[in-house]
C-alpha cells in the first residue's frame, strides 16, 4: 500500500507519517518512508539522530527516465533502496527527495520526478509506503503522487486548515488516486471534533481518523524523540493506530 500524507503546514503530517511508519514496521511490515518535503524532517521524527538524518543521500535525478506515462526509475527499485535508503528504528527504510542546497538554485522539477518515479516502482513487493508531503499543493498539481493508493489529508479544527483540505481534495479528485480520507488532528474538545465531522459531512469526505491534542507530542518533538518512544504520547499513538486500521494499513496495534 502507498499512502501520501498531505495538509497545511504544521497540521501534523510529519508526526503522523513517522508514527504510521514505525507502527507498521513493528507489526512486521516492510516499510519505506519517503520524505517528499524539500525541507526534510521525517528522519528525525522516525528516530534518526539529526546528524544521520542530515546525511540522507537523496535519489539522484539521473536515476529517473521520463517516458510516455510518466517518470520511471532506470534501476530496479530494490537497487535504489539498497543504495539510497537509510535504516531508521524498527527497520523503517527512509528515502529522501533532494532539498535545495543553495539560494537561487531554481525549481524542484527533478526532485518531484524522483518521487513520482519512486512511487510508481514501489508499488510492487507488498510494502507499506508512506510519503510525507510538503505543505504546498505542488505534489498534487504536478501529479507527483498519482501512483499512491490513498491520500490522507490532515486537518486541524480551524477554518484555514479545513479550507486547505478542501482545495487539496479537489486536486486529488483529478488524479487517478482511488481513495482520499481526512484525519482530524490536534482536537482539544468534542466541539473541535464536531467541526471537522460536520465539514467532512458537508463535502462528502471520509473522516478516517481523529487524533487528540497531546501535550507529550510537543515535548517529544522538542526533545527530538519519536512519539512512539515517548511516554505520555499514547493518546496520539493509539489514534494513529486506529487511523491505520481504518486505512487497512498493515498495523496490528501499538
Ligand atoms: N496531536 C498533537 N498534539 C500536540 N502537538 C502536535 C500534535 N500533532 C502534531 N503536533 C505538533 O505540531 C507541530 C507540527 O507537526 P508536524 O508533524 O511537524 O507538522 P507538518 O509536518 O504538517 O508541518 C510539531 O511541533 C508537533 O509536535
Ligand atoms: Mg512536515
Amino acid at each position: 500500500m502507498r499512502l501520501a500524507v498531505a495538509g497545511k503546514g504544521g497540521a501534523g503530517k510529519t508526526t503522523i507519517s513517522a508514527t504510521l511508519a514505525r507502527l507498521a514496521a513493528r507489526s512486521g511490515a516492510s516499510v519505506v518512508a519517503v520524505d517528499a518535503d524539500a525541507n526534510p524532517n521525517l528522519g528525525v521524527a522516525l528516530g534518526l539522530a539529526a546528524q544521520i538524518a542530515g546525511t540522507l543521500d537523496p535519489v539522484a535525478p539521473a536515476l529517473v527516465s521520463r517516458r510516455l506515462g510518466g517518470a520511471a526509475l532506470t534501476l530496479p527499485v530494490d537497487d535504489v533502496l539498497h543504495r539510497h535508503a537509510v535504516s531508521a528504528p524498527d527497520g523503517v527504510r527512509l528515502l529522501g527527495m533532494g532539498a535545495p542546497a543553495h539560494a537561487e538554485e531554481g525549481c524542484l522539477c527533478a526532485a518531484h520526478a524522483v518521487v513520482s518515479a519512486l512511487l510508481g516502482d514501489l508499488g510492487d513487493g507488498g510494502r507499506f509506503v508512506v510519503v510525507d508531503m510538503e505543505a504546498s499543493p505542488e505534489h498534487l498539481s504536478r501529479g507527483t503522487v498519482r501512483h499512491v493508493d490513498a491520500v490522507c489529508l490532515v486537518a486541524e479544527p480551524y477554518y484555514r486548515s479545513l479550507e486547505t483540505v478542501r482545495r487539496m481534495a479537489g486536486l486529488v479528485a483529478e488524479l487517478p488516486v482511488p481513495r482520499v480520507v481526512v484525519v482530524a488532528n490536534k482536537l482539544r474538545s468534542p466541539l473541535d471534533r464536531e467541526a471537522v465531522a460536520e465539514f467532512c459531512d458537508r463535502h462528502g469526505y471520509e473522516l478516517a481518523g481523529v487524533v487528540p491534542w497531546t501535550d507529550a507530542v510537543g515535548a517529544a518533538d522538542r526533545r527530538r524523540v519519536p512519539v512512539v518512544d515517548q511516554p505520555g504520547c499514547e493518546p496520539f499513538v493509539d489514534a494513529v493506530a486506529a487511523l491505520a486500521a481504518a486505512l487497512r494499513a498493515p498495523i496490528s496495534g501499538p
